[in-house]
């Protein structure tokens, strides 16, 4: 693998779950593979489980780590031309060459503004460092996407599948705050690559870029969309349409026991409890958060993996 930026770059998907699964199982047999060779992580925006599992996948490989909150160093300018006497000091064409002389591989990790979507869209943050580092990238969660996420869920789900096709739903939750489309998209994208029985459900006009849902079926009644699902992953996306505004919170749309019936429940987290799920599933043995939250490392162990064989 060159770069894992998105789900795509993914030579053979299937193969690499199988494998993810077996560095599970022995995470210590390519200590040598990382060894002299340097993980960067770059963090424009908060971070718990993707800093920790992807620091700990990198140590599982021999890898050396450095991790930078880029809002401790100097404000990066993406513009190209721009006149640069006001807030910005350094332009990420310095910054990306001279961050690639420390690392073999970068991550970064970039949240959308959620108010201007035709920059969010551009993925201006992820492209830049693609565009002038000298070391491969791996995304640590975009403005639009999430494929890290996106590799982990997919473990899960081949993992605790009881059947060959399982019935995969996403359902949309209610969430006070604008939270980006990343997470779900990237999941879209990997269910639509994956042997499941995928529907969407959500409120009207909370519609997902048509680019990404493409031919998936959607399912406004969320009852009828959660009928006989095996898995059942709930997230929050703000508006698309009517970009980044938080237009429902309907309290009839959170997860609950009884909607979920026997179905395994999923959420990336951080989750807010008793809104966009009840307790009652959050702690029962039907939840998978946690494991889910355990594959994150299996993932970004088996891109590291990938990127530094491709590096030899
Ligand atoms: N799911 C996820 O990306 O978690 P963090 O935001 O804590 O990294």
């Amino acid at each position: 693998m060159k770069k894992y930026t998105e789900i795509k770059d993914i030579p053979n998907l299937n193969e690499t779950i199988k494998e993810a699964i077996l560095l599970k199982m022995n995470p210590y047999d390519f200590q040598e593979l990382g060894k002299h060779k340097t993980l960067v992580m770059l963090f424009f925006n908060a971070s718990l489980r993707t800093r920790l599992s992807t620091e700990k996948a990198a140590k599982n490989l021999g890898m050396d780590v450095m991790v930078l909150n880029v809002n401790d160093a100097w404000q990066l300018e993406f513009e190209d031309g721009t006149v640069m006497n006001a807030n910005t000091s350094e332009h990420v064409k310095e910054a990306a060459q001279v961050i690639s002389q420390y690392a073999d591989i970068i991550a970064v990790r970039a949240f959308p503004t959620l108010t201007d979507k035709t920059k969010d869209q551009s993925e201006y943050i992820l492209k830049s460092f693609k565009k002038y580092a000298t070391v491969p990238i791996v995304n640590m969660e975009s403005a639009t996407t999430h494929p890290l996420q996106a590799l982990a869920d997919a473990i899960t789900i081949t993992e605790l599948a009881e059947k060959p096709k399982p019935k995969v739903v996403l359902s949309w939750a209610p969430h006070p705050k604008a939270l980006p489309q990343a997470v779900a998209n990237s999941f879209v994208e990997m269910m639509q690559n994956l042997e499941v029985d995928f529907t969407i459900t959500h409120p009207k006009g909370y519609e997902l870029d048509k680019n990404i849902t493409k031919e998936t079926p959607i399912n406004h009644n969320q009852k009828e969309a959660l009928k006989d699902a095996d898995f059942v992953y709930v997230k929050n996306w703000s508006n698309f349409k009517d970009y980044g505004k938080v237009l429902n919170q309907d309290k009839n749309w959170m997860m609950t026991q009884d909607k979920l019936g026997n179905a395994k429940f999923m959420h990336c987290l951080p989750v807010r409890r008793n809104v966009v799920v009840e307790d009652a599933v959050l702690d029962s043995e039907n939840s998978v958060v946690i494991k889910q939250a355990n594959n994150r490392t299996f993932a970004a162990q088996i891109v590291l993996k990938q990127i530094l064989e491709g590096l030899k």
